[in-house]
């Protein structure tokens, strides 16, 4: 009887998954794909409390805005910072991924959330997603929606490793049998190496740069071992002292050692993971490898550092800033064979050990 109930249900609502990134927000339509994959700003209007505009066209409003419209990051180190303006967003993306193809009854949507993410904020998740018209609200631990997405046999007796190095945060987590047996969730990503560059930047150089340069520059030239060639940036800044737009050359070895603690600690951070992970589960590890997803998994050099510290093979997955979002898609596909690895009561958080 419940099948067929969930067979009319399908017909008439659409099945989403959201991946709420700190830097990026995806989202996944079944039969369609990922439909939006925009960088985690809203522009709001104050006046009406309503979202402008998300993504890259909120992003271009930055700075050239009337007064009543303000852009701001609803994220802050992967979770909710302000959520209101969240729940507007999801409102936002689940009507833009339905425009074309709007259904009877509210869709059915499955969130990623970092793990380690408190009860109190998974409520406010769910709530914003239902408030925002789903009519069911599936959430899933994002290294888990990850390890999917990337096709590791979560719901099989063998142990996976997966690293997501956000922007907001980086989640280490070790599963198997559809949960997860030991994961860390460390408040050090993307971002965090951004403003590692910018004070770098100050201390060496007395000048001021802006984030946006800093990304570029860690993308650009960014490596946490030496390469073979040495590799320069030219940065604009504001000069301290004079107050005045000053260029300095910086080369890949400034930019290493701008970042090397936060690298140092992610590193600890994956050991700390490794060494309480029990033994069967270590040696599936050992033999099948740590899988890194996350846009902060580009920054070269990392797997081969990782790897010389924890001496098991590392591997940057096949496009991994959508993995994410590609695990909700699976997921949505046969929510029943992935009922164990959803959070079903906020108070059960399986990671949360
Ligand atoms: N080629 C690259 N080299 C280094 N860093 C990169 C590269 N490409 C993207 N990044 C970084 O990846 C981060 C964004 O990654 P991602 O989209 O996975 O984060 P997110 O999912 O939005 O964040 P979180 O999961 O923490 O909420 C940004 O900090 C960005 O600077
Ligand atoms: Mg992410």
């Amino acid at each position: 009887m419940k099948k067929h109930l969930e067979k009319f249900y399908a017909l008439f609502s659409n099945d989403i998954g959201i991946d709420l990134g700190t830097a990026n927000t995806l989202v996944y339509v079944k039969g369609r794909g990922i439909v939006l994959n925009e960088p985690s700003v809203v522009a709001i209007n104050q006046k009406t409390g309503r979202v402008v505009a998300i993504g890259n066209q909120a992003k271009q409003m930055l700075g050239r805005t009337p007064g009543h419209i303000v852009a701001v990051r609803p994220l802050v180190d992967g979770v909710i910072s302000d959520f209101e303006v969240t729940e507007e967003m999801v409102t936002y993306l689940l009507n833009t991924a339905q425009k074309d193809n709007k259904k009877f009854f509210g869709p059915r949507v499955v969130v990623g959330v970092p793990s380690g993410i408190t009860s109190v904020e998974i409520r406010a998740v769910r709530d914003a997603t239902k408030n925002a018209g789903a009519r069911e609200v599936h959430i899933i631990e994002e290294p888990v929606s990850a390890a999917i997405g990337i096709k590791l046999p979560v719901m099989d007796p063998v142990g996976s490793m997966i690293i997501d190095i956000g922007g907001g945060t980086t989640d280490i987590a070790v599963i198997s049998l559809g949960g997860v047996v030991r994961s860390k969730n460390v408040r050090i990503a993307g971002d965090k190496l951004n403003t590692d560059i910018i004070s770098y930047i100050r201390s060496e150089f007395k000048i001021l740069i802006g984030e946006k340069t800093a990304e570029s520059v860690k993308i650009a030239i960014g490596s946490v071992i030496p390469g073979s060639v040495p590799m320069e940036a030219v940065i604009k800044g504001r000069d301290l002292v004079t107050g005045l737009p000053r260029e300095v050359v910086i080369t890949d070895a400034d930019i290493r050692e701008a970042i090397s603690q936060s690298v140092d600690t992610l590193v600890e951070a994956v050991k700390e993971v490794l060494e309480t992970t029990p033994p069967e589960i270590l040696s599936d590890v050992m033999h099948r490898g740590v899988y890194l997803v996350g846009g902060g998994a580009l920054i070269k050099g990392f797997p081969e550092l990782l790897n010389e510290y924890i001496k098991i093979p590392v591997y940057v997955a096949e496009d991994p800033l959508t993995a994410v979002a590609r695990g909700t898609g699976i997921v949505l596909e046969d929510l029943q064979a992935f009922a164990e690895v959803l959070i079903v009561n906020e108070d059960d958080i399986p990671s949360a050990k």
